[in-house]
């Protein structure tokens, strides 16, 4: 079996950060979104691994290599433009050929992996199996009815939704999707769905099941939803501190911190992760908070947030609390008169003060 993991598109929806980078790359817990996909797949025993990359590809490729620090072999193959998830899968056919394989969409993160569910596709041997979760908001994704077992009908972010199971980003195929995706017609936005490619399989009565997963998954698209993963994923890292305190700092909970840190007459209360080489002082750092490499805390308090590699967050009086401070971006506090706020905002940013 093969794995297929996409991380091409846009990334609209997370402006201004993707102007710069691929979303796939921002880090949840100081980690990659795209390397838990790359993790998941790996421990589900699948060691061939392709990539669909667009216009962020260097990057992409620089951050994940040949695959070998994950254990597995990488290909990246290149999709031109953006035009739907069964786009790529059709892209894809010369590295799958005829083996079944999971696709994973490079934003999603699926708590507990995978395992179970490739298990049970190795076993039972259907032509596609598909992934669903029961979710409040289901006209964002694709939808599935079902009756019983059976999948009646999928409709990608409908209207009206007729049933709360979306579809989560993890879907297994064998080669019989290349008819599919070959057959189907670009939709109303333009894209090669693959919600209707697996209309197609089922309309054409190939074999498609269900697995409705219990456990949290996030597909990583907005702020919020990056917030949010970076809290379950927090929550379930290993406490280890890699340096000495300084100044009479403490840790509470569960934190981890990173090479090369510096921690000094500073409170950080887990979970939380403190990256290589950052510099934390005179500060609270919060629950829930990502520091990234290189990143600077300094006379302030945050929490719930993430910061990106090398910003910096100085002076301020106020506590920052679900924020998400980009690469090498600076939140301080002018010295002298006037008393002024001043900004130097990037497109579509967003700043929301007291
Ligand atoms: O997250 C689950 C949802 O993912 C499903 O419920 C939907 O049925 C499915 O269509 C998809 O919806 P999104 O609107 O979230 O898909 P998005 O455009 O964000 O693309 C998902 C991933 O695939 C993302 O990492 C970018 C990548 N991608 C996307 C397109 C359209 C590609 O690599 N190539 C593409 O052409």
């Amino acid at each position: 079996m093969k794995g297929l993991i996409l991380s091409g598109g846009r990334g609209t929806r997370l402006r201004p950060l993707t102007y710069t980078r691929a979303k796939q790359l921002i880090p949840v817990a100081n980690k990659p979104i795209l390397f838990y996909g790359i993790e998941a797949i790996v421990k589900a025993g699948i060691n061939e691994i392709g990539i669909i990359v667009g216009d962020t590809k260097e990057e992409v490729k620089a951050a994940a290599g040949d695959g070998s620090r994950f254990g597995c072999k990488i290909t990246y193959i290149e999709q031109d433009e953006p035009l739907g998830l069964a786009h790529a899968v059709m892209v894809a056919e010369p590295f799958l050929k005829d083996d079944r394989f999971v696709m994973y969409l490079g934003d999603n993160i699926i708590r507990d992996g995978i395992n179970e569910l490739v298990g049970q596709f190795i076993e039972n041997k259907p032509n596609s199996q598909i992934l669903l979760a029961r979710v409040s908001n289901p006209s964002q994704f694709g939808v599935a009815e079902l009756n019983g077992n059976l999948i009646v009908r999928l409709e990608e972010k409908p209207k009206k939704p007729r049933s709360d199971l979306a579809l989560v980003g993890v879907y297994m195929f064998d080669s019989n999707v290349f008819k599919a995706v070959h057959s189907i017609k670009p939709s109303w936005r333009g894209e090669l769905e693959i919600t209707d490619a697996i209309s197609w399989l089922i309309e054409k009565g190939y074999a498609v099941e269900p697995y409705i997963i219990k456990g949290w998954w996030k597909d990583t698209g907005k702020l919020e939803d990056l917030l949010e993963a970076n809290r379950i994923i927090l929550d379930m890292i290993d406490c280890e501190c890699k340096v000495k305190l300084e100044g009479g700092s403490r840790l509470e909970g569960k934190v981890a911190v990173e090479e090369g840190a510096v921690i000094e007459n500073s409170v950080v209360r887990g979970p939380a992760v403190i990256g290589a080489g950052a510099n934390v002082s005179n500060s609270y750092i919060g629950p829930f908070t990502s520091v990234g490499p290189g990143a600077k805390v300094v006379n302030s308090e945050i929490e719930h947030s993430i910061l990106l590699d090398d910003s910096e967050v100085s002076d301020i009086a106020g506590r920052i609390t679900d924020s998400l401070i980009g690469r090498a971006a600076k939140v301080t506090r002018s010295a002298g008169t006037p008393r002024a706020l001043s900004f130097m905002l990037g497109d579509q940013s967003e700043a929301t003060l007291l």
